[in-house]
């Protein structure tokens, strides 16, 4: 793994835009998968400005999101379609036929998910795959206790994460709610990765993430075998790193 410890937390916003930005200003037709949430989303918005200021090719760039709620419309503000659609897809002007989503309501989400794989590997080998990382080192929706061959699959919730979802989305009780996944494995098959955490309510797991031992109970730890992986963390994530 590639450490990077920004130094302030505006580094590490800019640090992790800049990744994603070279890997389009390098390959204009990089396949790019992306992940939704508060570390993310602010990264997103770097990137965005990162575009306004100094314009590139973003014409055959394509993005997908590596999971999706479902149960929800696709216009709830906390679907990963649109959020993506949003902080990415929008502002960087990314032609719609790039950017690739499962659908979030199906009767056969085992169906949807292999469509979206497929959709994906259609366009060739993901060039670099964005990984947030949940506080039990959840990445997607694979949670502790995920096979580390798992592909694309429809996983749980946690279950605060659902509660505010249902209440946000005025999803009824009856609804399942879900989240389709890429697997580990896919995750795994990009070219590179790009793992990044920012917070004192991840100083604990990046350190089991990239210094404790390779287990299914940290899902994020099989990323230490991951020939390009790097890890851009604040200093407060950082914190009890003893690496570098
Ligand atoms: C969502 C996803 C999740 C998040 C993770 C961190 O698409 O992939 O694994 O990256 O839950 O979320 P934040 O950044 O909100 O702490």
């Amino acid at each position: 793994m590639n450490i990077i410890k920004a130094k302030t937390l505006n580094d590490f916003y800019s640090i992790a835009a800049w990744k994603i930005a070279a890997q389009i200003i390098q390959k204009p037709d990089s396949v790019i998968g992306l992940a939704t949430g508060r570390t993310t989303g602010s990264i997103h918005k770097a990137l965005a400005a990162i575009f306004d200021a100094h314009p590139f090719d973003t014409s055959r760039v394509t993005f997908f999101g590596m999971d999706e709620i479902t149960g929800v419309d696709r216009e709830y503000f906390g679907s990963c379609y649109y959020m993506l659609l949003h902080e990415v897809v929008l502002p960087l002007h990314v032609p719609m036929e790039n950017y690739i989503m499962p659908p979030t309501r199906s009767d056969d989400f085992a169906r949807e998910g292999e469509n979206f794989i497929r959709a994906i590997r259609d366009r060739g080998p993901v060039d670099l795959q964005v990984l947030g990382i949940g506080e039990n080192g959840h990445i997607g929706f694979n949670q502790p206790g995920t096979p580390f061959n798992s592909t694309v699959f429809l996983g749980r919730m946690e279950e605060t994460l659902e509660t505010r979802i249902r209440r946000e989305s005025n999803t009824p009780d009856d609804v399942d709610l879900g989240g389709l996944t890429i697997g580990i494995q896919d995750a795994m098959h990009s070219r590179r990765i790009l793992l990044v955490a920012n917070g004192s309510n991840k100083t604990a797991i990046i350190k089991r993430a990239v210094e404790g031992p390779v287990t299914i109970d940290c899902p994020a730890s099989i990323l230490q075998l991951h020939p390009f992986c790097d890890v851009v963390v604040d200093p407060e994530a950082a914190a009890d790193l003893t690496q570098r």
